[in-house]
């Protein structure tokens, strides 16, 4: 009797130390994350730093030399406005291309599904909205986190305006392979809007969202595909081709 007892207080002891490991290593695992979190931040404000700040405060000075050279010396006043042009040029690029290279970190540790299961449980969590994650397939080796940032991106902000603009009981987001090509698709059961009449009035409306979400595209040589109209609901398409190829290379070249 003695021993049943010995035994059975041996295994509460077993259970408890395995708890207590758990909650160490999911504490651990925690503790991780947010210092991955500090870094990126740091170098963020680093490459500011070096970067587009440095380069505006060299186009500050050279606008006011250029200001002071007008009356004087009209001729190199203009040459001067004509660096200063490439220069903020140059600096536009820069920070866009920073902003392309932030992502989620759940994206980056866990991958493109996970992160867009996330991003559901928010849409839900925070907004009451129904976002439906449809996937069957793994994702393609050749997907690398370049191509899958571009999804990612892509995603949220048609799951945003889904939710903003739509008024649809449902949202659907629906990743899929098709031959050597991966195919994002988010629809909604929305009321729908007529795309050439928005695209027409682009300019004034002073929005970002389908503008970024082409560029983000182009940037991954995706097909992006918007397809609504008033009362039908609205189908977003961005469809890449498998290869492998890097995401450096095309910022780089689109740089
Ligand atoms: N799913 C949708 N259902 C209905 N209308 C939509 C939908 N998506 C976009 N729209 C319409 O297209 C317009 C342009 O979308 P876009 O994302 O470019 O701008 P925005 O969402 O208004 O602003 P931003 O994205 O800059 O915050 C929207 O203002 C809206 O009228
Ligand atoms: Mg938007």
């Amino acid at each position: 009797e003695r021993r049943d007892l010995l035994n059975a207080i041996a295994q509460q002891v077993s259970v408890a130390l395995h708890n207590a490991r758990l909650y160490e290593s999911l504490e651990t695992e925690k503790k991780r994350i947010s210092e991955l979190e500090e870094e990126a931040q740091k170098k963020l404000a680093r490459d500011l730093h070096d970067g587009p700040i440095q380069t505006i405060a060299a186009i500050t000075m050279r606008v006011n030399f250029a200001r002071r050279l007008i009356e004087r010396d009209p001729k190199e006043a203009a040459e001067e406005l004509k660096r200063v042009e490439d220069m903020s040029r140059q600096t536009t690029r820069e920070i866009r291309h920073m902003l392309f290279t932030i992502r989620p970190l759940i994206l980056e540790r866990s991958g493109l599904i996970a992160a867009l299961y996330q991003l559901a449980d928010k849409e839900n969590e925070i907004h009451h909205q129904n976002v439906l994650i449809e996937t069957d397939s793994e994702l393609p080796h050749e997907l690398d986190l370049g191509k899958q940032g571009a999804f990612f991106y892509i995603a949220e902000e048609a799951v945003k305006n889904a939710r903003k603009h739509a008024e649809s009981a449902h949202i659907w987001v629906r990743l899929r392979r098709e031959d050597d090509r991966f195919i994002l698709e988010v629809e909604d059961d929305g009321v729908g809007f007529n795309v050439g009449g928005v695209d027409a009035s682009y300019e004034q409306r002073g929005s970002l969202g389908f503008v970024n979400m082409r560029e983000r595209a182009d940037l991954v040589d995706g097909i992006l595909h918007i397809e609504s109209a008033e009362g039908e609901g609205t189908q977003i398409t961005l469809s890449v081709l498998l290869e492998p190829s890097q995401i450096t290379q095309n910022v780089a070249e689109h740089s």
